[in-house]
């Protein structure tokens, strides 16, 4: 961690002094006439993402200034531990502005984020102290969970198949005594999931569906489910090398499921949880499953096959159908589903779907003010009969390229129970371009803005 919670700093801590460009020019009127010079002359202006090092009398470091958009800002300090030299920093709220510190905690945290499984970092970041506040806690719990969702993400499908999937589920349950499920291979069959084993079975990595369940039995049931697709080569219907390039990250929905469940359960929310990961390679062998093909699902509906690349919801609807016979109080699936959902929104905004127009508007709202936000997608039923088979019930691809998202979410609509409060999440997982806090690489998206929501519903 490189965030520390105790009372005092440490010996020979920095302070960092925090401004705005609006409110810089106030705090230099306050300063000393040579720091005021020093921070001129170097050019410091209070801009969002820039800092200014003031040495003291000595030629040691005595301070930083540091611009921040404002103090509630996620990503308030995420800049400074890979900018600031190696050492201890405090936030010196004498001068400049007092910091949030549930901000501070986030984003310090998760500036000094790095991959680095494969590579060395080329330093150590900056480390910095805080008092050990109940808003600076969670916000390292966020932060963990946040960096080990990027590290499911940023692993290699090589190092992240469909076991190693399971084996992070195992490793998340055993802190909370969670129970874990997981049917593999030919046993898929017997057990009733035949979608998720005829999308898995070309692979030389048998499919799974993993289940954590955890919690009391008084408490409303809340199901969550997350594509696991640990590698989407697109199947027979074989995908570009462009558009294969990132497919490793096909998993997010997944490692966003599981986060999500780390939360609820470190947090003790009061809900019984039941987590399933459909986990499986979308490869390509003699025993693929091919375009045209029927398959019956655990629902009964049978589906015809338009594209072996919609292998997503293929694997969903058998999750869906298992999570609804429970009987749950809420469904939350969240996939990577769909290049029509970042053509619509972006990388950015993760496409929310809810038949409940007032519980979207409501986590909408929630994710603008957690500034974690995702958008709002109708699932508009005169699209339905775009995903309507001649001979089958249901076909897994749209007629025509239109309104992917929405027909990719019409198709796991029907197997949701009419009467569930369902929420369905299509995002991106990535980050495309560096930002402060976000290197490219896998990404956790919406999931501070869904614990908030959940605490919401289910407060004691
Ligand atoms: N995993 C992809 C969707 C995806 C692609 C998400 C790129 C994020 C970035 C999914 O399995 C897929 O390939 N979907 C197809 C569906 C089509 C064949 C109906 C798509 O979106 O093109
Ligand atoms: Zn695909
Ligand atoms: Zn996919």
């Amino acid at each position: 961690m490189t965030v520390q919670l105790q009372s005092r700093p440490a010996r020979g801590s920095v302070p960092i002094h925090l401004t705005t460009s609006t409110t810089w020019d106030d705090h230099a009127r306050t300063l000393a006439p040579e720091v005021r010079r020093w921070l001129v002359a170097t050019g410091f202006a209070g801009r969002a993402n820039s800092h200014a090092l003031v040495p003291g009398p000595a030629g040691t470091l005595a301070s930083v200034w540091a611009g921040v958009r404002d103090v509630a800002d996620p990503w308030l300090l995420a800049a400074l531990p890979k900018a600031l030299p190696t050492g201890d920093y405090h936030l010196g709220g004498d001068t400049g502005l007092a910091g949030d510190e549930p901000a501070a905690a986030l984003s310090w945290q998760l500036g000094s984020y790095a991959f680095d499984l494969y590579k060395a970092r080329p330093r150590e970041p900056a480390r910095l102290t805080l008092a050990a506040t109940a808003g600076s806690r969670r916000s390292l719990l966020l932060a963990e969970v946040i960096a080990a969702t990027r590290d499911l993400v940023n692993t290699p499908a090589e190092h992240m198949g469909p076991a190693e999937l399971a084996a992070a589920v195992r490793l998340a349950a055993r802190p909370h005594k969670a129970k874990v499920r997981e049917i593999v291979g030919d046993e898929l069959l017997a057990k009733g999931f035949p979608a998720v084993h005829a999308v898995g079975r070309a692979a030389a990595r048998a499919p799974r569906l993993v289940e954590l369940t955890w919690g009391r039995a008084r408490d409303p049931l809340v199901a969550i489910v997350g594509k696991g697709v640990c590698f989407d080569s697109g199947g027979l219907d074989i995908k570009s090398a462009d558009g294969m390039r990132l497919m490793k990250k096909d998993m997010g929905g997944a490692a966003h499921a599981l986060a999500l469940a780390q939360l609820v359960m470190a947090l003790a929310l009061p809900v019984r949880l039941q987590l399933l990961i459909p986990a499986v390679e979308n490869a390509i062998a003699g025993n693929a499953f091919r375009p045209g093909d029927i398959f019956k699902t655990r629902a009964g509906l049978q589906i015809e096959v338009g594209n072996t690349d919609a292998e997503g919801r293929v694997i969903l609807c058998d999750a869906l159908a298992y999570a609804a016979e429970g009987q749950p109080d809420l469904v939350i699936d969240l996939a990577t589903l769909t290049g029509a959902a970042r053509t619509a929104l972006g990388p950015a905004l993760p496409a929310l779907f809810c038949r409940d127009l007032g519980m979207a508007r409501d986590i909408v709202d929630l994710g603008l003010a957690q500034r974690d936000p995702l958008w709002h997608m109708p699932l508009w039923r005169d699209y339905h009969p775009l995903i309507e088979s001649e001979i089958a019930d249901i076909v897994n691809t749209g007629k025509g390229p239109m309104a992917g998202a929405i027909t990719a979410a019409l198709f796991l609509e029907d197997f949701v129970p009419a009467k569930l409060p369902w929420l369905h999440i299509d995002l991106f997982a990535w980050n495309d371009s560096a930002k402060p806090g976000r290197p490219v690489g896998g990404e956790a998206q919406a999931l501070r803005t869904l614990l908030a929501w959940l605490e919401r519903r289910y407060a004691k």
